[in-house]
């Protein structure tokens, strides 16, 4: 009895140790395109308009100091016009970018991504439209 338990256990090892390797090649085998991961994800910057895509960017990262009544550094980005007159002096561009001689926005937070950045620049190419 003793000696036909050994070989046993080894069958049982085996086995357990084939099912284990082929549920990890299962596993694997499972797609993840990590969508909306950011990194290797497309950007669209096709047909940026202001209210659509640029306006949303701008309140929730620089509204905080730029928009709803403030105008920290006398400057407000609250609505299309006081935006257009930051694209128009190049300040906008300057101190999203971190472009040097600007304040880099936002200030105290982390760089705009960027995807954001070049929908911006997007915008901006095609004329800064009120669309
Ligand atoms: C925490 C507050 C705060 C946030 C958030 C913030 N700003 Fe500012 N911003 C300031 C202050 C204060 C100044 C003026 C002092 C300075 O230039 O550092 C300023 C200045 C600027 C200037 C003028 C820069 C220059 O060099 O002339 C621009 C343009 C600007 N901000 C755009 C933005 C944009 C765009 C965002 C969002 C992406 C943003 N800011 C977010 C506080 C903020």
């Amino acid at each position: 009895m003793k000696k036909a338990f050994f070989p046993l256990m080894a069958l049982a090892i085996a086995c357990s140790t084939i099912i284990v390797s082929c549920s990890k090649d299962n596993e694997e085998d499972v797609n993840n395109p990590n969508p909306g991961g950011g990194g290797g994800t497309t950007c669209d910057t096709v047909d940026m308009r202001y209210t659509a895509n640029i306006q949303p960017i701008i309140q929730s990262n620089c509204y905080s100091c730029h928009g709803n009544g403030n105008a920290s550094g006398g400057i407000s980005l609250g609505n299309y016009a006081s935006l257009k007159t930051q694209v128009d002096n190049g300040r906008l561009v300057g101190a999203i970018t971190h472009a040097s001689g600007f304040s880099p926005m936002p200030l105290g937070g982390a760089k705009l991504s960027d995807c954001n950045i070049n929908k911006i620049r997007a915008w901006i190419a095609r004329g800064a439209q009120n669309n």
